[in-house]
């Protein structure tokens, strides 16, 4: 029944978490035609999207505003839509606590109320990053309890509760997107699928095969949050590793910028990452930590993701030597400098500054008493903390002239680096972004 659903587009389908991985998810489910319908515990969220506004660079209000129109796409706060649904992806966050061990609570809440809806052939797929076993150690129970509540309370007869695999289906999915790449994007990159049953498996890609080109499918949900960890702990590891050769190069007065362009010349065995002033996002900085919290519970440490996250972590710090060396060779202190900010969000040409590394170096220049301003096109305000917000200004030449610094933390494609060195007194340049800069080399600093 619910393949048959599926394979003909009246399936009902929804989407519990609409931010970065939620949104353009929705889109592509209903772009292949079917009912989709988004929920969100943000009230101003959907209010937004009710009138076709997205916060998600990836969806344009151009794609999302005729969805929402012709009532392909419907959203809402209220939970008890899934009652109607076949079909629900999980795309809340997933951070880590204080302590930096999961944070488990938008799983859990998204999930109990799922489970006080559960019904007979529905799929549901887990896609926030997570530790291997959530799906089947941590999601299943929790529908499982409820199940097993409701059958007591209706004095279901043997065979009428519901069972996973048989009766509804669970699966996790990682999303693999990368918010602001325009070559990959939803429909076009693989996905990885594994069920907790081998029918869940084969449901959850009969789903996904509507909108998505290519799917390839593993033994078990805990394999796919494996796969999803290795993905980002790949990328941690080798950002600390070119964030380690960068120190030595800076210590070797090499040029680290000139060594990866060289090496990567070479068509095999070799893939380069680039340094800068640590990572950021949603991803790297975090998921690695699921990963090495798990292994802790089969007694191992998991030493490449601490010493990768020790050393990113320590990018900041670096980034804030270079500003004082910038200044040193104008004989001025980070005391009562005036310092220009540019970027502050954690990669180019998106405006998410979670966990940005920008955060920590404007943290690191203040305690020095240095004073800043900053510029991006993308974050028209910024919090440190609580009580001040901080606003873009515009980038005028008269900004850059003023600043005793400029400071490229993200390297937007938007900016005329030219016409940014032209006018600064000096730059640090933490991204390379002025390497085709002709005039004024001698005014860069880089790491
Ligand atoms: N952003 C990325 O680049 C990326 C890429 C791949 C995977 N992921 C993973 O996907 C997951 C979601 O990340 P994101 O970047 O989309 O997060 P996000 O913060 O952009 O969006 C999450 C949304 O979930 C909503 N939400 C929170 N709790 C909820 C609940 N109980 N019920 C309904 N809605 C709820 C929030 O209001 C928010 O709109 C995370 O596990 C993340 O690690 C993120």
């Amino acid at each position: 029944m619910i393949l048959e659903k599926i394979a003909n587009r009246t399936a009902h389908a929804g989407i519990i978490g609409l931010g970065y991985v939620g949104l353009p998810l929705m889109v592509a489910i209903a772009s292949a035609g079917f009912r989709t319908t988004g929920i969100d515990i943000c009230p101003q969220k959907i209010e937004r999207l009710k009138q076709g506004i997205s916060d998600v660079p990836d969806v344009p209000n151009s794609v999302l505003a005729p969805l929402i129109t012709s009532g392909h796409i419907q959203v809402t706060t209220d939970f008890s839509v899934l009652e109607a649904l076949d079909t629900v992806n999980i795309c809340v966050p997933t951070p880590l606590c204080e302590d930096r061990t999961p944070d488990m609570q938008y799983i859990v809440a998204a999930s109990e109320q799922i489970a006080q809806r559960l019904h007979s052939g529905q799929l549901i797929i887990l896609e926030s990053t997570t530790y291997p076993g959530t799906t089947e150690e941590f999601v299943l129970p929790i529908l499982d309890a409820h199940v097993n509540k409701k059958s007591l309370i209706q004095s279901l007869e043997v065979g009428q509760s519901l069972e996973v695999g048989r009766d509804f289906h669970l699966a996790y999915s990682p999303e693999r997107i990368e918010p602001g790449n325009s070559t990959y994007y939803v429909t076009n990159t693989a996905k990885i699928i594994g069920g907790v049953t081998p029918r869940c498996t084969e449901v959850a890609e009969t789903f996904y095969a509507q909108f998505i080109n290519k799917i390839h499918t593993v033994s078990s949900s805990r394999t796919a949050e494996m796969v999803k960890l290795l993905e980002n702990t790949f990328r941690s590891v080798n950002i600390g590793l070119i964030n380690e050769v960068a120190l030595i190069c800076d210590r070797m007065d090499l040029d680290v910028w000139e060594i990866i362009d060289a090496a990567a010349t070479k068509p095999f065995g070799f893939m380069p990452f680039y340094p800068g002033p640590g990572t950021g996002g949603h991803c790297i900085p975090v998921d690695p930590h699921y990963l090495s919290w798990k292994a802790q519970k089969y007694q191992y440490h998991a030493r490449f993701i601490e010493l990768a996250s020790e050393i990113n972590n320590e990018m900041p710090r670096y980034v804030v030597e270079k500003i004082s060396d910038a200044l040193n060779l104008q004989r001025k202190a980070l005391n009562g400098s005036k310092l220009l900010m540019l970027g502050v969000a954690y990669k180019k040409d998106v405006g998410d500054t979670r966990e940005s590394p920008a955060l920590e170096v404007i943290r690191l220049i203040l305690d020095k008493k240095a004073e800043f301003v900053y510029h991006d096109p993308y974050v028209s305000n910024l919090s440190l903390d609580s009580k001040t917000t901080y606003h873009s200004k515009p980038l005028t030449a008269n900004l850059v002239q003023s600043a005793d610094c400029v400071v490229i933390l993200t390297d937007h494609g938007v900016v005329d680096y030219n016409w940014l060195v032209e006018h600064a007194q000096s730059v640090v340049d933490t991204r390379n972004a002025t390497r085709r800069v002709q005039m004024g080399q001698e005014k860069i600093i880089k790491i």
